[in-house]
């Protein structure tokens, strides 16, 4: 058995130590803010939290989290600065079809979380592994410029 904290709460689990995190969090935990686009570490549409850093849940096997702090959209999305990420992306028309968001929210909360003004370079490298097929990424930059201030 094995234990971690999950959007706030200790949680356990008796899954295989090999099952990937988004495999996890999906089937046993029914949290399907994160994605699968990929499944190999190219998309983002899985980033999560794990003790702050954003990561991509596809690529983590379940073993390497043991007693870490994981943090998904699903919890995320109950938080303060969630809501004013969402007011901003908004603001800023940068959802379209949505596949990318959830991802995309976390890369933003770890971006801002580490770096709360951060130059438009910056935004560009803090949702470089996360890739959106539908608003070219000016909008989504322009959100989180926005979040920023
Ligand atoms: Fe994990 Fe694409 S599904 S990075």
């Amino acid at each position: 058995m094995m234990k971690f904290y999950l959007n706030g709460k200790e949680v356990e689990t008796q899954a295989p130590s090999t099952m990937r995190l988004i495999d996890l969090l999906r089937d046993e935990f029914q949290l399907i803010g994160p994605k699968e686009g990929c499944g190999e570490g190219e998309c983002g549409t899985c980033s999560i939290l794990v003790n702050d850093l954003l990561e991509n849940s596809c690529l983590i096997p379940i073993g390497a989290i043991e007693g870490a702090e994981i943090i998904t959209i699903d919890g995320y999305c109950k938080t303060e600065q969630f809501q004013i990420l969402s007011d901003c992306y908004s603001e800023a028309g940068a959802v379209q079809c949505g596949y990318c968001i959830p991802g995309m929210v976390m890369a933003s909360a770890a971006l801002l979380a580490q770096n709360p003004h951060p130059t438009e370079d910056e935004i560009r490298e803090g949702i470089s592994g996360n890739l959106c097929r539908c608003t070219g990424y000016n909008m989504i930059v322009d959100a989180i410029g926005l979040a920023a201030n």
